[in-house]
């Protein structure tokens, strides 16, 4: 399956990379050093042109990073601008550098054309800056294809099943399909759910109207809004998308993104929590500790699903009617890798 190069990749929540620290991770299978210089981030090809050792071992210094195996310093823009001992620096002495911004509190990498990273492309996600919501976050690795992660974000009636125990969503996520419609890059899903107990987010008696919406970007990042009105409120608008300002409580929001690390590994990066007028400090502790055993149990489920997957001849798999959404995605991440293919290199 083939990945779209020209997007914007998560590389890291920004609270998690020190700035005097070079940090390492893999995008793609391919080895990237991500570091601080004096005024912005910085990503580079993580293997020294001497003799390959990882930059990622090495030594921030002001507006360079230095290779901690033979000392050869390296720029900003990748280029090695000093060998101990030696006046000359060969021109083939420089690594490959990649466009990374700092946006809503995750560092994002550019992995195709550099002359086509275009800001506006990152997802709308939201940020710890962000004085409306009170967010939590961590991150998971993945022994399977970042794929298979995206595809299980994609079709939500595993819930019902893999969440039983977690979100206590009950059978409507397999037994109601949501609505669906695709966007310019990539797909958005809403359900209402009507006249239905308070749930783990907002318990309560009182029956009310859940919303529910997220879009799922590419390459493979979601961004989710949920929200609890007063019963009746689905038909009163149509079964449309309502006015937040209306909700009851349960409004929450949560961004999920998927980034391929090597051929068959994956780092999963979440946030989840309330926003500021429905809940707290301890609402959003006790979500975060829903989202860890929810997406221990999807880990659980699609490593062991890689495993067999690895272990069959020509693996097919028979559709169902909750695959539209999968299906719609991965033509488009095939349309535009395709894209990218044909695209003569600048
Ligand atoms: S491998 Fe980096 S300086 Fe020798
Ligand atoms: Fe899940």
């Amino acid at each position: 399956m083939a990945y779209v190069r020209n997007a914007w990749y998560v590389a890291s929540w920004v609270q998690d990379v020190s700035s005097d620290k070079p940090y390492a991770l893999s995008i793609l299978d391919e080895p990237l050093v991500l570091w601080r210089a004096e005024d912005r981030w910085i990503a580079l090809e993580d293997r020294c042109s001497h003799r390959l050792a990882p930059l990622s071992l090495g030594r921030v210094e002001g507006d360079s990073l230095r290779c901690m195996y033979h000392g050869l310093r390296f720029s900003t823009e990748g280029k090695c601008v000093e060998i101990p001992g030696q006046e000359t620096i060969p021109a083939q002495a420089r690594v490959k550098t990649y466009p990374i911004v700092e946006k809503h509190s995750w560092l994002w990498v550019w992995m195709g054309d550099p002359a086509l990273a275009d800001v506006s492309l990152v997802p709308p996600a939201v940020g710890f800056d962000d004085p409306d919501w009170i967010l939590g976050r961590g991150f998971l690795d993945y022994q399977a294809e970042a794929r298979l992660i995206n595809d299980n974000l994609l079709d939500l009636s595993h819930a019902s099943y893999v969440h039983a125990n977690s979100f206590q969503g009950g059978d409507v996520y397999a037994l109601e399909r949501p609505q669906l419609e695709t966007l310019s890059r990539g797909v958005r899903f809403s359900r209402w759910t009507t006249d239905v107990p308070g749930s783990i987010i907002r318990q309560s008696d009182e029956k009310v109207d859940a919303y529910m919406r997220y879009d799922f970007l590419i390459p493979g990042v979601l961004l989710m809004w949920t929200g609890q009105f007063p019963a009746g409120t689905a038909a009163a608008c149509n079964f449309e998308k309502p006015d937040y300002s209306m909700a009851i409580g349960g409004v929450t929001f949560t961004s999920q993104a998927v980034t391929p690390t090597g051929d068959k590994t994956s780092r999963y990066f979440f946030s989840w929590g309330p926003h500021r007028n429905h809940g707290d400090e301890a609402l959003r502790d006790f979500l975060l500790g829903v989202a860890q055993q929810a997406f221990a149990e999807d880990k659980v489920m699609i490593e062991a699903q890689q495993q067999v997957i690895d272990r069959t001849a020509s693996p097919s798999i028979v559709a169902i009617a909750h695959d539209r959404g999968p299906i719609l995605f991965n033509r488009l991440v095939e349309q535009l890798a395709q894209d990218e293919s044909s695209r003569p290199i600048a």
